[in-house]
């Protein structure tokens, strides 16, 4: 399918994009200062927080970094749980969610079988989906303008 053009400069810190992409939803997160200082955090609870699990098909190798992603705050990634392919939501904050782990800090719930990812689209242990979000093959045209395909 054909690749497709994102404006992306009116985002701001916290918003998410979706678009359409070879038929499924692709998101494009703008982080805040404060997500991205938590990733390293969330190491030890997370299935493959280095993004190892078959890297050729989930995560290319300029988005193999702790955020995974080009530009540390633009987080793109496929919004279809590895599981059975639900659709996750986003939940970026803590509180209000009696069914999330208190400690949780927020990222993607896939209401289908309770699988939890950051918001690096890492899934946590001891989930039903077995591997992180697809990062979708991506680069920038410009600083406004990301390429998705
Ligand atoms: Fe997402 Fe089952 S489809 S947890």
């Amino acid at each position: 399918g054909a690749a497709v053009e994102v404006d992306i400069s009116a985002m701001k810190p916290g918003e998410k994009l979706t678009v359409e992409w070879r038929g499924k939803p692709v998101w494009i997160v703008k982080r805040t200062p404060e997500q991205l200082a938590g990733l390293p955090k969330l190491d030890s609870q997370l299935a493959d927080p280095k993004s190892e699990r078959n890297p050729g098909d989930l995560t290319p190798e300029y988005a193999r970094n702790e955020g995974r992603s080009i530009k540390p705050e633009i987080f793109v990634a496929v919004g279809i749980c590895s599981h059975l392919g639900c659709s996750p939501i986003d939940k970026f904050q803590i509180g209000g969610q009696p069914s999330l782990p208190d400690d949780w800090a927020g990222g993607f719930l896939c209401p289908c079988h309770g699988s939890t990812f950051d918001i690096a689209g890492r899934v946590y242990k001891n989930k039903p989906a077995p591997d992180n979000l697809e990062v979708p093959p991506h680069m920038y045209l410009s600083d406004a303008k990301l390429l998705i395909g």
